[in-house]
């Protein structure tokens, strides 16, 4: 048995994450050995304007005893956006240690790219999760006066960088191979050259993958203009966050990509969410795109040794869409609700279900 926990989070969170459980629930019925458990646990902004933290202090003790973290959103705009990822989602990927954020981004049958000329767009970014430029190393001084400044040191570590590269090449062996390293040595000029330096001495170990190293500036702008041409790209908890948030732009809606934060190791559980926020600005209207959420279960149950039952679920999602049968930001006028019941009955095979 999987023990999954539930944190539906805030905003379209609840709905998308309803979304998703539903469809996990039909891909048990569609294949008795998958065996899921869920908990929920009513964490995020609500619970922190009632008890003034995001999660419990053992939260995090709490959530040990799971195979696997199944995440809505966090966010709300009754609390500072800073409090409320650092109360919850990092100390997450900080203390289970997850620090592989995978973020494929793959242009769906029947979804539209913002591009013209999108061509077979299959990109999946491998983003360090807990190191990096996102460090609370630093401090402010001298505030209010003309004087005031802010230092934030950036981290980067021979093991942490070691980890998440060998994890890259891994994947790219698996993929297309072909791996691209972001990075910005020019301009950061101590920690992006020991990142590069890394980068070839771990791609000695593996000759079959064609690795180079790009800036991460010109790399934006080569994944706007030839997509096609990448495989695997993997960058610093910075540089990952900022790419993988233009291949998920374009290879559709915010709505569709997933992601999941891993400790690749297994020692802690991992967490799979969709990439987008609580968008206050829809919450509640029945509206969300699940896709995102659907394809983050996908992921979800491919750790836990269910690939085929994972895949069978990007299928199904990918012939709905496909089929026409889409939420409003694809272009559709399905809610939330029809798009998952669509996603459901192609995955039982058209079976308009039981009662
Ligand atoms: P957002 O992703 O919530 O929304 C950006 C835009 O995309 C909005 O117009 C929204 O309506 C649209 N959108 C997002 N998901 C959608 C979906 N499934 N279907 C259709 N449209 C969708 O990003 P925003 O507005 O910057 O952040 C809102 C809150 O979410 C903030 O409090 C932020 O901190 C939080 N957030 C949480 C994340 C997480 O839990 N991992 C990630 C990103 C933001
Ligand atoms: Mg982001």
């Amino acid at each position: 048995m999987v023990r999954v926990a539930v944190i539906a989070g805030d905003g379209i969170g609840p709905e998308v994450v309803g979304a998703g459980m539903r469809v996990l629930e039909a891909a048990k019925e569609a294949d008795s050995s998958v065996e899921l458990d869920f908990t929920d646990f009513p964490w995020g902004c609500e619970y922190y304007l009632e008890h003034g933290r995001m999660m419990p202090e053992d939260g995090l003790e709490t959530l040990k005893g799971f195979d696997a973290i199944y995440l809505g959103a966090v966010g709300w705009p009754t609390v500072p956006d800073h409090v409320s990822l650092w109360g919850l989602l990092l100390p997450i990927r900080r203390g289970f240690d997850q620090y592989v954020n995978l973020r494929p981004a793959r242009l769906l049958r029947g979804v539209r790219s913002p591009l013209s000329d999108p061509g077979t767009l299959d990109i999946t970014v491998v983003r360090e999760n807990t190191e990096g430029e996102y460090s609370d190393a630093g401090g402010r001084m001298y505030r209010g006066t003309p004087h005031e400044m802010a230092v934030q040191e950036s981290i980067f570590t021979r093991r942490g960088v070691e980890r998440v590269v060998r994890y890259a090449y891994e994947l790219a062996g698996e993929r297309r191979g072909l791996l691209v390293g972001a990075t910005k040595s020019n301009g950061i000029s101590i920690t992006m050259p020991f990142f590069d330096e890394i980068f070839r001495e771990v791609g000695d170990e593996f000759p079959d993958v064609e690795a180079s190293l790009m800036h991460a500036d010109a790399l934006a702008a080569q994944i706007v203009l030839r997509p096609q041409s990448f495989d695997v790209i993997v960058g610093s908890n910075l540089l990952g966050d900022l790419l993988s948030e233009i291949t998920a732009a374009v290879s559709g809606s915010i709505g569709i990509a997933p992601s999941a934060n891993l400790d690749p190791d297994r020692r802690f559980p991992s967490l799979f969410e969709p990439i987008h926020g609580s968008a206050p600005d829809i919450a509640g209207q029945g509206v969300a795109n699940p896709s995102g959420a659907i394809w983050a279960a996908a992921l979800l149950l491919e750790h836990v040794g269910h690939a085929e039952a994972g895949r069978r679920i990007l299928d199904a999602l990918e012939t709905t869409i496909s089929d026409g049968t889409r939420t409003r930001d694809l272009g559709g006028a399905a809610t939330t609700d029809e798009m998952t019941d669509a996603v459901i009955r192609e995955l039982l095979g058209g079976d308009p279900g039981g009662p």
